[in-house]
């Protein structure tokens, strides 16, 4: 057996199941869960039907670069999205579709990294869990950069080592983050470029909350962004992850792509290859339905921004808890510092659930930057997203 795996961590949501396993909730009041990320709101009836109506598509394999339509059509929305000069973005060349980002972040960094150099992944803690597995996987040690409150909840890359720089294979980012919600400032990427240039390693930004913001006047810049405004047309060391999951509310759709240096994809096109992970074409045709249309995304935003306003109104005045700037996340810090203990508390005496920030991220010399801290999803209705806040608290004011 592949003795790699005994390094895998337990998820956080079985380390979750084993804090509550033991404990009664009370009896009277409905469970209401804020823990797990997955987007609840109507998925376009639109896309449903370009699904249905392509049923017969499975009929035929999938090739794994995937439909020149698709493709031109993801190219097209970056151009619009990010300010990518037309004609950069070559769609034969600088993407290919994937299965959802998860399975891409993971199969991207076993197509990456090098075995043979003592590499080191680069990942933001808190972070998504996948990005450390993978990283342990593919051979590699991650590393992990703290993102705290006194930096923005971003890490500070300017007091990382250069012999981090020198080793670092993968620079993971995830911007607006998971859990944070911190967006990675567009000055910021542009300096990550330029150590990337430098110490020759890839940065991989996981953007699949990208279109869960709050200003529609101000979408977030992204690594495109960064490199529209830097010139540079070969996306050279870049490489963007996006996906229908969060932006379109479809998570089961299992469709996203991955955009950036053609070098890059086209040794992960080769990787993909063998993987065998081709998006069927059924769900190619709906993915374009999607990529081209914008309404729903902004109906989505709409339902994201009552939610945070409403939750926000009941929970500020009594926790130390900030909007965002983008996903569908609170990054609440709690009374008394112990995360794992107000989860218990909170699940016992009202019965809704919630993350442990300690969970999502890993001690490093000691400090655990998620400790103190609780993830909130904002996933539900809007109705059920308010009585949850209005239980946290009656809760903390105890
Ligand atoms: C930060 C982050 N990246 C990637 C994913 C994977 O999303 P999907 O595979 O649905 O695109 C998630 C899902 O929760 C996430 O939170």
């Amino acid at each position: 057996m592949n003795n790699a795996l005994n390094q895998l961590q337990p998820y956080p949501f079985e380390k979750l199941r084993a804090l509550l396993g033991g404990v009664t909730p009370a009896a009277d009041k409905r469970a209401i869960a804020l823990s797990i990320g997955e987007p609840k709101h109507t998925s376009p009836a639109f896309v449903a039907k370009a699904l249905a109506d392509n049923l017969d598509q499975m009929a035929v394999y999938p090739t794994t670069l995937g439909l020149p339509a698709l493709r031109q059509s993801i190219a097209s929305w970056c151009e619009r999205r990010f300010g990518v000069p037309a004609g950069w973005l070559d769609a034969a060349r600088h993407v290919l579709p994937v299965n959802g980002t998860r399975e891409a972040l993971f199969s991207f960094t076993q197509a990456m990294v090098n075995r043979s150099d003592d590499g080191l992944i680069v990942s933001p803690n808190p972070f998504y869990q996948i990005y450390e597995g993978a990283a342990l996987l593919a051979g590699a040690k991650p590393h992990y950069l703290a993102c705290l409150d006194s930096n923005g909840f971003n890490p500070d890359f300017d007091a990382v080592p250069a012999d981090v720089w020198q080793r670092c294979q993968i620079l993971f980012l995830c911007s607006p983050g998971n859990p944070t919600g911190a967006l990675v400032p567009l000055e910021t990427l542009k300096k990550l470029i330029a150590l990337a240039d430098q110490y020759d390693f890839v940065i991989a930004a996981d953007e699949c909350y990208s279109e869960l913001y709050f200003d529609e006047q101000s979408p977030p810049p992204g690594l495109l962004s960064a490199c529209a405004e830097l010139g540079r047309s070969d996306f050279k060391r870049c490489v963007v992850f996006h996906s229908l999951s969060k932006r379109s509310n479809l998570p089961g759709l299992r469709s996203g792509f991955v955009a950036g240096d053609a070098e890059i994809l086209k040794a992960f096109l080769l990787y993909r290859t063998y993987h065998g992970c081709a998006m069927p074409v059924q769900t190619q045709l709906a993915s374009i339905a999607a990529w081209n249309d914008e309404a729903h995304v902004r109906d989505n935003r709409d339902l994201y921004r009552e939610k945070f306003d409403a939750v926000l109104d009941i929970l500020a005045p009594v926790l130390d808890v900030g909007k965002p700037d983008g996903g569908f996340y609170l990054w609440a810090k709690v009374p008394g510092n112990d995360d794992a203990a107000f989860c218990r508390d909170l699940f016992e005496q009202q019965h809704v659930t919630v993350v442990p920030g300690s969970y999502l991220s890993r001690e490093v010399d000691g400090v655990n930057p998620g400790a103190g801290r609780v993830r909130m999803a904002l996933v539900a209705p809007l109705a059920e997203c308010v009585e949850a806040a209005k239980r946290i608290r009656t809760f903390v004011e105890g």
